[in-house]
């Protein structure tokens, strides 16, 4: 993904807080994902998830999602990122820039392939809001869609986890500037 510098050493403030509130956001979306899937049939998490429609829950979060990177992306175009740290080697630079660019496309991709599921089976429906179908309903279909649904989050998953493993990296071990380009001290903002 090209990067458009910014003349900051940090991250923008809409940035961050799209940032931080979208993990958390995809924490909890993950989470729901496979707790509606997994839970075998009778069991008190199977219980759990009917009681608090964790479908509908997932289906309207899983949408927001969308949004919010799409807004994201608006603003790092927008406002660009910081510069690159120097001290950074270069293909640690370009292995970083890469998951970036992954996890934006997945985020875009794995909702996608979600809502067009949705639409093929078809389940529109969550919490009395009907979304709009983004095809005709195919049952059949929908079920290559769901699986491609599932692998896309399982990748976006495990490059969730290598991010995670490299930021606390730079925190805990290399303690450099990295993280607090993204959590950045009051007076870095
Ligand atoms: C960033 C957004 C999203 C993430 C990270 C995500 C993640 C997941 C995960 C991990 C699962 C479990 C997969 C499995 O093991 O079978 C799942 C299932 C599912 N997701 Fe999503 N999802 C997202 C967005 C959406 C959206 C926007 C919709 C629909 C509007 C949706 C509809 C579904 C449905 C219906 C299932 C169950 C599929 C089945 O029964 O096979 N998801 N999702
Ligand atoms: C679902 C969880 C997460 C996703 C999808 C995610 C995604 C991203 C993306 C796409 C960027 C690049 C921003 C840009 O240049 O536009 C980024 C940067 C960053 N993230 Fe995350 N992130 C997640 C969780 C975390 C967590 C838990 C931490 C810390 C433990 C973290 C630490 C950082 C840091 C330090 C940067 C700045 C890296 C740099 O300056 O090159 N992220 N994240």
């Amino acid at each position: 993904m090209p990067r458009p510098w910014s003349a900051h050493a940090v991250y923008g403030t809409t940035a961050r807080v799209l940032h931080w509130t979208m993990a958390v956001l995809i924490l909890f979306q993950a989470t729901i994902g496979i707790v509606m899937t997994w839970a075998p049939e009778g069991s008190t998490l199977a219980k759990l998830s009917t009681a608090l429609s964790l479908y509908d829950v997932h289906k309207l979060l899983g949408v927001a999602l969308l949004a919010l990177v799409l807004v994201r992306l608006a603003n790092r175009i927008g406002q660009g990122v910081p510069a690159e740290d120097p001290s950074i080697a270069t293909w640690q630079a370009e292995t970083a820039n890469l998951v970036h660019t992954w996890m934006y496309l997945l985020l875009i991709v794995v909702p996608l392939l979600g809502w067009l599921g949705v639409s093929l089976f078809p389940a529109l429906t969550a919490f009395g809001i009907t979304l709009p179908a983004l095809v005709a309903p195919d049952q059949k279909m929908s079920e290559p869609v769901f699986l491609a649904h599932a692998v896309a989050a399982f990748v976006l998953i495990g490059l969730v986890v290598i991010h995670v493993g490299a930021a606390l990296f730079h925190a805990v071990i290399r303690q450099d500037g990295v993280f607090r380009r993204m959590w950045p001290r009051d007076e870095e903002a």
